[in-house]
């Protein structure tokens, strides 16, 4: 036994650090492929995509469309737009993101989903408002050609809504079934290499962790006995883990973030990733918070209320839905601001989230903020920001994103939680034994980091001294 070892572990923090890095490494460290190894990008990528017909998706789609027909730029794309900095700052090694890792290419994406309402993706995307008739004009053809298949719905989940494009109410391991048949017969249609599957669904009614949710076997056997337990979304995430294809959950449902689907995702060798696209006001939370607790600036509130009149926006009037949303909107601030490390600045602050629905604005939300903090001496000072956002035009690069890193995740072998892609999320789902991290920039450093390390370059600490010293 190495006693010196045990001598230096002398807080409790410490002591539980090690016993989760020895659990961690007990369950074997997984291997995951780098730089030449990385599974070229060859082939068409299908992305598979619940809630094909809503607001945040057909916006995608549309979008996605525009960029390859070279009449739009895909502003918001950090992997079609971004740049990565590599080496030393003399080196002036600044490729885009997209030259410098494999991604798929946009024209190899192939698009499939399900939804409620059977309208093609034009009409959907005409019936959510998001963009203006011209612009779904130009990529017309391509919107009336995507029809949603009829989807796994159950209304106890998501209360108001009706829809009749649903498949028959059978039993759940028909239902998984069933997805499987359509993720096979768009495979061999569309001569499919790779999947990906993209909940952009309605958020279903909260639901607390149950034992059926607590291992692989528990899960199983409530697939057996139709528990009430297991969402739609749930079985659209088991039918495509099983099949080999990576989950990203864009909405705040528990869906992957169970120990059950994180065994299944291991088990499978498939990635996963969620929850809850980042966009609006919850973005704006985590560029601002950590920029106020990196001054040490104090908080003794933070209030946000929203109207939103798109179909999110009528689900999300169900208190049920509402909750689940609460859940994720509120661990952002909690998160940053640590009030358990920095009591006098954030032990006490108040935070509300409210969200109204109110027709007349449709997706073009409105985010109040009034945020109450205090200065030195504790003098108070306010700041308030109205950010007149349009929630789809921010939530479709995300999902544009996520769809081509979780690819690029997949053929480098990264199985399991895909935390370095926190940075698009509101409760970004990260290890048991971990806390997940809300700050934006850290986020972006982790993601750049990862795909540094994917490439074989140095990581980039910004220390920067050796331009100076000796070291
Ligand atoms: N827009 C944003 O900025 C944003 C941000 C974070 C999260 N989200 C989440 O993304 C999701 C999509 O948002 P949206 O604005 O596009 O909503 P939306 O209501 O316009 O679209 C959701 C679509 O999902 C369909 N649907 C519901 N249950 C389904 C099921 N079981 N199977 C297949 N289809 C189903 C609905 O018919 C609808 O067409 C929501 O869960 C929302 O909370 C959106």
């Amino acid at each position: 036994m190495d006693t010196d070892h045990v001598a230096v572990l002398s807080t409790p923090i410490e002591q539980c650090a090690n016993a989760a890095n020895n659990e961690r490494a007990s369950k074997g460290i997984k291997t995951m492929r780098r730089k030449e190894d990385i599974q070229k990008a060859d082939g068409k990528l299908g992305v598979l995509i619940p809630g094909m017909g809503g607001a945040v998706s057909t916006t995608f789609l549309a979008g996605v469309e525009a960029v390859r027909s070279g009449i739009a730029l895909p502003v918001g794309s950090l992997s079609q737009m971004g740049t990565i900095r590599l080496g030393k700052r003399f080196e002036y090694r600044i490729p885009r993101i997209m030259d410098f890792v494999p991604l798929a290419r946009l024209d190899d994406l192939v698009f499939g989903g399900w939804d409620v309402f059977e309208d093609n993706c034009y009409d959907a995307a005409l019936q959510a408002g998001v963009l203006e008739k011209e612009h779904l004009e130009a990529v017309r053809t391509f919107l009336e050609g995507l029809h949603p298949w009829p989807a796994v719905f159950n209304q106890a989940f998501v209360k108001n809504l009706v829809g009749p494009n649903i498949k028959p109410q059978t039993s759940h391991l028909e239902l998984v079934e069933s997805v499987k048949t359509d993720i096979e017969a768009f495979r061999r249609q569309h001569h499919i290499s790779r999947c990906v599957m993209i909940w952009c669904g309605s958020t279903e009614a909260h639901l607390k962790p149950a034992e059926v949710h607590g291992s692989l076997a528990n899960f199983e056997a409530g697939l057996k006995s139709n528990d009430p337990n297991i969402s739609p979304s749930m079985l659209y995430a088991y039918a495509a883990l099983t099949s080999g294809i990576p989950y990203i959950n864009g909405a705040p449902n528990l869906t992957v973030d169970i120990p059950a689907m994180v065994e299944l995702a291991d088990q499978c060798q498939v990635a996963i990733v969620g929850k809850d696209f980042k966009t609006g006001q919850t973005l704006m939370k985590t560029i601002l918070a950590p920029g106020l607790k990196a001054r040490m600036l104090g908080l003794t509130g933070w209030y946000s209320t929203n109207i939103l009149g798109n179909r999110d926006g009528m689900v999300l009037e169900n208190k049920d839905s509402f909750k689940t949303k609460e859940e994720s909107k509120l661990s952002v601030l909690e998160t940053i601001l640590q009030p358990e490390i920095y009591s006098e600045l954030y032990g006490d602050f108040h935070h509300k989230v409210v969200i109204s629905y109110y027709p007349p604005r449709g997706d073009n939300k409105e985010g109040w903020d009034c945020i109450d903090i205090f200065g030195w001496l504790g003098y108070p000072m306010q700041i308030k920001v109205d950010f007149l956002c349009r929630d789809s035009i921010l939530a479709a690069p995300l999902v544009l994103d996520l769809v081509l890193f979780i690819d690029l995740a997949q053929r480098a072998a990264m199985a399991g939680i895909q935390e370095w892609l926190s940075f698009y999320f509101k409760s970004p789902q990260c290890g048991a034994d971990l806390y997940s991290e809300h700050d934006l920039f850290i986020q972006l450093m982790k993601l750049k980091n990862t795909l540094r390390y994917l490439m074989g370059e140095d990581q980039i600490t910004h220390l920067g001294l050796d331009y100076y010293y000796h070291l």
